[in-house]
Parts: structure tokens; sequence; C-alpha cells
């Protein structure tokens, strides 16, 4: 018997925000994989799987990639049903692609279910909309790992055309402030940080582009992903975060108590 491989999208970390294709392909996993910022609630929806963790964070060092393309090979030929889990969007600085690739590769069936990006989530979460009529008409995605990647594309860039959004960037922070600001964005420009965003550590630094270089990390934040957001729509939050996330709704409350 073939097994087969499901790369899985979990989203921001709130199991609320998985699709329903993800937790009924968890609900009957055999085997699963997980990266580090998958939330402990999240992999509770796999009950009869054997879980392993091969994230960076997992309490041991990385992983490195190949053997975890082994781990997933190896499983499916023998029989099982795979979850691979990556936190938001497994093609978006997942390395996703990487793993589909091999699996391909190696002739093990397998299939893609998206995830909520924490690019879009972790801002939306907010009462930031990455789009807005008449105040950015598109968003650019970059990764802060390595100025090497966020540099060219960020230069390539006019000034204010586009919402700047930065996964992977807490360390980068000085470098991309210095850059955009040396691209001619006004220093004014708010900018927004969203830590553990959906989580109910869930924290936001707010500033602007001239002080983000310097900007303290809250100590509740400390050790939380965090995710930069760069532009004139940060703003909007001011209104939209106030009424979205300030008033708590009786059908908020009955969810939350429906879910347990
Ligand atoms: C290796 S990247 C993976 C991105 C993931 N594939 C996605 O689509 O969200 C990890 C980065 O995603 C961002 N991130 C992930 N979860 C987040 C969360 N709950 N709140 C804010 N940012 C988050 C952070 O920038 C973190 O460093």
């Amino acid at each position: 018997m073939s097994g087969f491989v499901s790369l899985i999208g979990a989203g921001p970390g709130d199991p609320d925000l998985l699709t329903v294709r993800a937790a009924r392909t968890l609900a009957q996993a055999d085997i699963v994989f997980y990266d580090a910022l998958v939330s402990a609630e999240t992999l509770a929806l796999a009950p009869r799987a054997q879980r392993f963790g091969v994230g960076k964070r997992c309490g041991r060092a990385a992983i490195r990639q190949e053997t975890i393309h082994a781990l997933l090979i190896r499983a499916a030929r023998r029989g099982k049903r795979v979850v691979r889990l990556k936190g938001g969007d497994p093609f978006v600085f997942g390395r996703g692609g990487e793993e589909a690739l091999a699996l391909a590769a190696a002739g093990v069936a397998f299939e893609v279910v998206p995830g909520l990006t924490s690019a879009v989530t972790a801002p939306a979460l907010a009462g930031i909309p990455v789009t807005h009529r008449g105040v950015a008409s598109a968003f650019v995605v970059v990764s802060g790992h390595a100025e090497s990647s966020f540099r060219p594309v960020l230069e390539s860039l006019a000034p204010g055309v586009a919402t700047i959004v930065v996964l992977m960037g807490l360390h980068a922070r000085a470098a991309l402030a210095a850059l955009l600001l040396g691209r001619g964005m006004p220093a004014r420009t708010p900018v927004a940080i969203l830590f553990g965003a959906s989580t109910e550590a869930a924290a936001v630094w707010r500033g602007d582009l001239a002080s983000l270089g310097a900007a303290v990390i809250p100590e509740a934040a400390t050790g939380l992903p965090g995710t930069i957001v760069i532009g004139e729509v940060v703003s909007l939050a001011d209104v939209i975060a106030a009424r979205s996330n300030g008033s708590s709704s009786q059908w908020q409350e009955e969810r939350r108590h429906a879910r347990g």
C-alpha cells in the first residue's frame, strides 16, 4: 500500500484559522512532522497521529532539510497518511516548494493544502488591510532573513507605491529602516510590528520609519515571531482595530464557549 503526504499550512497559530481541509486531514493522519511555530492546540487536532517536531525551535539542533525530505518519503513508502505541517502557508518562506519537489522526484503522491499566511493574516488581525483603495494598491512581502534577499527587492520599489511586509525581519529592522529612508521614504511613514498574531500572547508595536531601527521589543513579545508592516495602511488600524478587537460581542463569547 502506498502512502500519501499532505503539505499543510497551519496558519498563524490559532487553530480556528486552519482551513476545513487541514483540520479534516489532521484528524485522519497517521504521522505528523511539524514546524516550530505550529501550536499545541493545532497538533491536538491529530489525536491518532505520531507527532515529530522537525523545526528549528523544537528544542534540538535544526534538522537538515534533506533529512526532512527523507523522513516524509520513508513514512509515505510505509503506507502512512503523512502530514507535513508548517506555519502560515507552506509555500511562503516555508521551503514547502522544496519538499513538494523532493516528493515528486521520489514518486510519492502528495497534495498541498494552503494556509493563511502571516504576511496577510497578522496585519489583518491587527486591523491593517495590506491594500486599501487610494492608500496602497499593492503589497510586497520580503524575508528579512538576509539583506541580500530584501535589498534588491526594496531598492527596486519607488517609495510609497506598495505596503511592505517583512517576515523574519526583527533582527534586520535597523537595516530595513536605513535602506527605506535612504530610498526617500518619509520618516513619518507608519510602521507596525505584529508579534504572535492570533495567539493569546499577541502584541503590537506601533511607530514610524524613523523609530523602527531602535524599536524596543516589548518584554511580553520576547521569543514570539514578528511581522513588520510598513506603509500608510498601518494608520487604518486606529479605527479598524479599535472597532474589531476592542468590542467583544455576545456572538464571539458564544463561539469561544463552543470551542471550549
Ligand atoms: C519561516 S517564516 C514562515 C512563514 C509562513 N510560511 C507564513 O506563511 O506565515 C516565519 C515568519 O513568519 C512570521 N510569523 C509566523 N507566525 C506569526 C505570527 N503568529 N505572528 C506574526 N508573525 C508570524 C514571522 O515573521 C516569522 O519569523
